[in-house]
């Protein structure tokens, strides 16, 4: 592992996202400037598109800019992986509020995320929420279009007719943007490469059949020429629905799928952390749990999120607290809830029920100098939080559900003190990978509690050797070599000796 390939591309990459690569702000003059977006994923792919010259077409995150409005150029003192963005290789979409909130707030978040997390119960079934995720996935595809039509234009005037640009569209939101593109790119012989990453799961067909429009995501995921997933599980998912709903032709082993005379090829790239800045920000950041050093402190970070399996980690640490009484006054746990897509029904629920949940918790165990959960609804800085992750005893990383899960990652990256113990759920995509973890189900709360025990007790040498491991693999397989590996997968990247990838 962690043969790293250099990052060299061959033509012009567009990437395609539901969000810009950072958020557009508001001046109280008028004017909007950048807030930086703390992400992995823009970390990696921010500096290619700047190399290679390429194009970031995404919502900027806000309904107040006009159209007409420029985007602004990166302030001189930024430092952010996207400051060497120009502005005229960001391409901003524009959806208007009403559509926004059916697309946005109704298909992708009210529908597709739940059933694709396996969750159809919290899934609303909606024709115009539905109809809204097409008209806003065209619109992106339109974006898309223009901007390739330009390029290729670019290019042949330079005689680069060869160079063949790449489109990388991530995740759920834009599964159908490629059915409009790839039929224009026919119609008008445009040429350029298709490539799709999915961040979340990949159900199993059982699931998938219960949406009305399946096989028109299906379809639009075999627009592209390359579909990528976290693991080899979801990849199976897809392969597998293609198969039995559109009836293709499949290849498990090659992770292949025929349509319409095509051949897409799927592949398991499981994204990484930038390992290097978070050992650098756990390297300077000051101790922030200074005051309770007496008290052994488990960490949760999560967006506010049912998926995350936040109410079941609760309940876990209260049986805990209920079978080992040793534990009160000794441990307490941290909690942070991201707050997230804070319009739609189910989240609001969340917060409610978590609010209730950890009132009653600490109501029933807290002591004058103690209380046993502390709750920080909010964001909190990089530096603050790779500070925590450093200092916690226990990471508690045990969603219901997750694509990956990257707080895994970035809580073995921030110890590089006395090494803690990461508690990891299996149905987590890096459940599959982070074998050295103390895996548990989350919904099992006996267990659950068994293992935040057996964390606590854990003596110093096996720690040591599980973290050792835990942090070579991740340091290793980090965000930079996912990128080349899917770069390389969609075959834009040149290879150390000048070759071509194939697809
Ligand atoms: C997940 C998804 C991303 C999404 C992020 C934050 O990681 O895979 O596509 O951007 O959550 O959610 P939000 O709805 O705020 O963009």
């Amino acid at each position: 592992i962690g043969m790293k390939k250099k990052t060299e591309i061959n033509g012009p990459l567009i990437v395609v996202s539901n969000r810009l690569p950072f958020v557009l702000q508001r001046k109280s003059d008028g004017t909007f400037v950048r807030k930086q977006s703390a992400g992995g994923l823009v970390t990696a792919v921010a500096p290619v598109v700047v190399e290679c010259k390429g194009l970031w077409i995404g919502w900027s995150g806000t309904h107040d800019l006009d159209p007409e409005t420029a985007i602004p150029e990166a302030d001189p003192s930024d430092n952010a992986p996207t400051a060497g963005l120009l502005s005229k290789q960001i391409i901003p979409v524009h959806i208007d509020r009403k559509e926004f909130e059916d697309y946005y707030n109704g298909c992708c978040n009210g529908t597709i995320w739940p059933l694709f997390h396996s969750m159809p119960d919290k899934a609303v079934f909606q024709a115009h929420t539905w109809k809204a995720y097409c008209t806003v996935n065209s619109k992106f595809a339109e974006s898309t279009l223009n901007a390739l039509r330009s390029i290729l234009a670019d290019l042949d005037k330079n005689g680069k007719t060869t160079v063949t640009p790449v489109v990388w569209i991530h995740d759920y939101q834009l599964m159908v943007a490629a059915t409009h593109i790839r039929h224009k790119c026919d119609e008008e012989n445009l040429r350029c490469r298709l490539g799709f990453f999915l961040h979340i799961p990949f159900p199993a067909w059982d699931l998938i059949r219960l949406f009305p429009w399946d096989d028109q995501i299906l379809q639009g995921m075999l627009a592209f020429d390359f579909v990528g997933f976290h693991i080899e599980d979801y990849c199976l998912n897809f392969i597998d629905c293609c198969c039995r709903r559109l009836g293709c032709r499949v290849d498990r082993n090659s992770m292949l799928v025929e349509l319409a005379g095509r051949t897409i090829h799927v592949k398991a790239l499981p994204i990484g952390i930038p390992f290097e800045r978070f050992v650098q920000l756990a390297q300077t950041a000051p101790e922030y749990l200074k005051d309770t050093e007496k008290v052994k402190v488990i960490i949760g970070v999560d967006r506010l999120d049912y998926t995350k399996g936040l109410v079941h980690r609760i309940k876990a640490f209260e049986r805990l607290l209920e079978n080992h009484p040793e534990y009160l006054e000794k441990v307490s746990l941290l909690q942070i809830s991201v707050p997230s897509r804070t319009d739609v029904q189910e989240y609001k629920q969340l917060k409610d029920e978590m609010e209730q949940l950890i009132g009653r918790i600490n109501g029933r165990f807290s002591q004058p100098n103690w209380s046993p959960i502390r709750y920080i609804y909010g964001c909190i800085s990089q530096e603050q939080l790779a500070a925590l992750y450093r200092d916690a005893a226990v990471a508690l990383v045990t969603p219901l559900r997750d694509g990956m899960n990257l707080v895994a990652k970035e809580y073995v990256a921030c110890q590089i003190r006395e090494p803690g113990v990461l508690i990891l759920s299996p149905f987590a995509g890096a459940g599959g990978m982070m074998h050295e973890a103390l895996l548990v189900n989350p919904y099992e709360l006996d267990e659950a509690a068994k293992t935040i025990h057996r964390a606590l007790a854990m003596p110093l040498d096996e720690r040591e050797l599980r973290m050792t491991q835990l942090r070579h693999r991740e340091h290793c397989l980090d965000v930079n070599y996912w990128m080349s590996s899917c770069l390389s997968a969609m075959g834009a990247l040149k290879t150390e000796d000048g070759d071509v990838d194939p697809l």
